[in-house]
């Protein structure tokens, strides 16, 4: 039997990440979205382009959520986009409410599914669908690592000209401004950042990809969508190939980098149960700084989260 993902929110993201799940042909993909006529549009278009590139997978366009039972995997992409000037907090209100009914649904039709949450503000969306759906932490997972890093290895491959399959970095933290790029951790072919890179342009770096969501957003009028959607993706195919791979994503912390109770950038290792461990990094007295004014800037968030919704 194929393996079948769920996609809410038939926007651009969401139909990005359904157009490059159809391409790996690693799942059955059902886009869902309130819009009328949108997710059926969209999901017959990919579906008419499967001949062409050679892909068996069947999507499905609904605006109900019928069409969702018995995913292995349920992607939240719906809510509001940010717009030049506003910062991921001020969705918090309108998207906390489309979050809360994409979780409920959906569990109804697939409790064994892992989700993975995509809509800002990213990791306290992830804690309240977690929190809605009260299902193992580990099976609620907030895509945002590998995006910071994947912009973080496009600014150093264009700086240095050098291929992106040679860089690697991490960031940890909250998705937002306050995000840590860890550059003492992150190489190319294992050589430091810090020992190839000047600093003024090192620190040039972190400043963009702190930024880089709103970088895109200034020359787009909304958010970005196929960097997210990609990393999207690669979580995908690492929990339906039970791949144990390592990327920074969004997880329930329980006393890691003495963090409770909240989602939160960490380096985590993914399977097919989610989130199969946290691990943890040394990180010297600077990196803790900056790591404690991130997590203080989710609590925030998380305050104001808990002044609108209910939560048990
Ligand atoms: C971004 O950073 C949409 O939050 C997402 O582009």
């Amino acid at each position: 039997m194929r393996r079948k993902v769920t996609i809410v929110g038939a926007g651009m993201t969401g139909s990005s990440t359904a157009a490059w799940l159809a391409a790996r042909e690693i799942c059955d993909v059902v886009m869902i979205d309130i819009l009328p006529g949108v997710p059926q549009g969209k999901a017959l278009d990919l579906q008419e382009a499967m001949p062409v590139i050679e892909k068996d997978v069947t999507i499905v366009g609904s605006n109900s959520y019928e069409e969702t039972a018995g995913s292995d995997i349920i992607v939240i992409t719906a809510g509001v986009a940010r717009k030049p000037g506003m910062t991921r907090e001020d969705l918090m209100t309108t998207n906390a409410n489309i979050v809360r009914m994409a979780a409920e649904e959906t569990l109804k039709r697939s409790p064994n599914a892992v989700y993975i949450v995509l809509t800002n503000p990213l990791d306290t969306m992830a804690y309240l669908v977690q929190k809605v759906t009260k299902l193992p932490s580990h099976r609620v997972v907030g895509q945002a690592g590998i995006l910071d890093a994947a912009r973080m290895r496009t600014f150093v491959s264009l700086e240095l000209g050098v291929s992106v399959e040679n860089v690697q970095c991490y960031v940890l933290g909250g998705h937002g401004d306050e995000m840590v790029p860890l550059t003492r951790h992150s190489n190319v072919a294992g050589i430091p950042l810090r020992d190839i890179l000047p600093p003024d342009r090192l620190s040039a770096i972190v400043e963009r990809t702190r930024k880089g969501g709103a970088e895109v957003i200034n020359f787009l009028g909304t958010s970005a969508y196929y960097a997210p959607a990609a990393s999207v993706v690669q979580m995908v195919d690492a929990i339906l190939k039970n791949k144990h791979l390592i990327v920074p994503a969004s997880a329930y912390v329980q006393g890691e980098y003495g963090l409770h109770d909240m989602y939160f950038g960490v380096l985590t290792q993914l399977g097919r149960d989610g989130v199969e461990k946290i691990i943890p990094y040394d990180l010297n007295a600077e990196e803790k700084v900056m790591l404690n004014k991130s997590a203080e800037a989710v609590r925030q968030s998380m305050e104001t989260l808990h002044k609108l919704v209910k939560l048990d």
